[in-house]
């Protein structure tokens, strides 16, 4: 018998597999999507979030192409895998996932291929959305290029093509490789870490999908929690999961605060990652959401633009 039945639920709850039954909108997640949404609507062209490992990129990408409806959109997220990616490769990959038939060998016809592809999608009245995750791999100017080219696809007045990337901080310094491509950036959005609250309600998110109806956790174990794992929601699902198991293990009701000790000292986190910890909502409450200024000088964005329209977006 696992821990699941145990207490007395459905399924397991802190799986770091990704499913969307356990999606939790968190305030910066939502605001991370509402403005990678707004990008696309508008035509931005390049839209970019970043964020530290296991913080939620992935979940954020997968949970944005089941935004993107069929009818509205013709869309796609490519997982770059390995930096050995030719821009060869990387053309005719987004030519197929938009629907170009048989792309051909020729870059210079791919990109005629997907300009024509690209002109029935707009004829159909549908936006063409690109999503790269691991975005960070994409290591050489050449294929900074080749999306520089990608996005100058257009036609008087609108850009036929959409990318949104997806990738750890250092996509920024990749980007920089090509100066004209980090201009392009429209939106720009850093995921933090969760605060204390915003793990408290994660968790008990993640237990409610599950299919519980209390958070067998003392308070102080979850903000113990959220110190070993610096915000991350990957190492709160670890913690969580293994403090859970140690429960049922010694035949406990409630996970305590020492036992979460003890498991984040088996899993080598006992040291609390204080700076992922201060680099959290909580702590630095300005840095929670980038203040107009900051998104400026970063990278151009014209918040109050965005958010002028984003409270349409909402209300609306
Ligand atoms: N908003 C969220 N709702 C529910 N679970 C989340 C959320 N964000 C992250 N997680 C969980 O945290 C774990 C890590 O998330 P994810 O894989 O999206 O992070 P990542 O930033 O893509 O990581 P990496 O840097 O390794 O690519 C996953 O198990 C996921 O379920
Ligand atoms: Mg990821």
């Amino acid at each position: 018998m696992g821990y699941a039945e145990y207490f007395n639920l459905e399924r397991e709850p802190f799986s770091n597999a990704p499913n969307d039954k356990f999606y939790f909108n968190s305030d910066q997640h939502n605001q991370a999507l509402l403005r990678l949404m707004y990008s696309v609507d508008s035509d931005k062209g390049l839209a970019v979030l970043v964020g530290g490992v296991g913080t939620g990129k992935t979940t954020l990408a997968r949970r944005m192409l089941d935004n993107l409806s069929v009818d509205k959109y013709e869309s796609s997220l490519l997982v770059m895998i390995h930096s050995g990616i030719t821009p060869e490769w990387l053309l005719s990959r987004i030519a197929l996932q938009l629907g170009v038939k048989k792309p051909d060998n020729d870059p210079l016809k791919i990109l005629k291929q997907l300009y024509e592809r690209l002109l029935q999608i707009h004829s159909e009245g549908r936006k063409a959305v690109v999503l790269i995750d691991e975005a960070q791999m994409l290591q050489s100017r050449e294929l900074m290029e080749e999306f520089r080219g990608l996005l100058n696809l257009e036609i008087p007045g609108k850009k036929l093509l959409n990318v949104v990337f997806f990738g750890l901080s250092e996509l920024e310094q990749t980007m920089s490789l090509d100066a004209p491509l980090a201009q392009r950036v429209a939106v720009k959005y850093t995921l933090k870490p969760l605060s204390v609250e915003t793990t408290h309600s994660y968790i008990a998110h993640r237990l409610k999908v599950a299919g519980s109806e209390v958070v067998p956790f003392v308070d102080p174990a979850i903000d113990k929690i959220h110190k070993y794992a610096g915000g991350v929601p990957r190492l709160i699902n670890t913690i969580a999961d293994n403090a859970m198991l140690e429960t049922f293990l010694r035949h406990d009701q409630i996970v305590s605060e020492e036992i979460v000790d003890s498991v984040a000292v088996d899993l080598g986190l006992s040291k609390p990652e204080v700076k992922h910890a201060a680099e959290s909502v909580d702590e630095v409450p300005a840095a929670a959401t980038p203040t107009a200024e900051e998104l400026e000088e970063d990278n151009q964005a014209d918040l109050e633009a965005i958010d002028s329209l984003l409270d349409g977006f909402q209300e609306g």
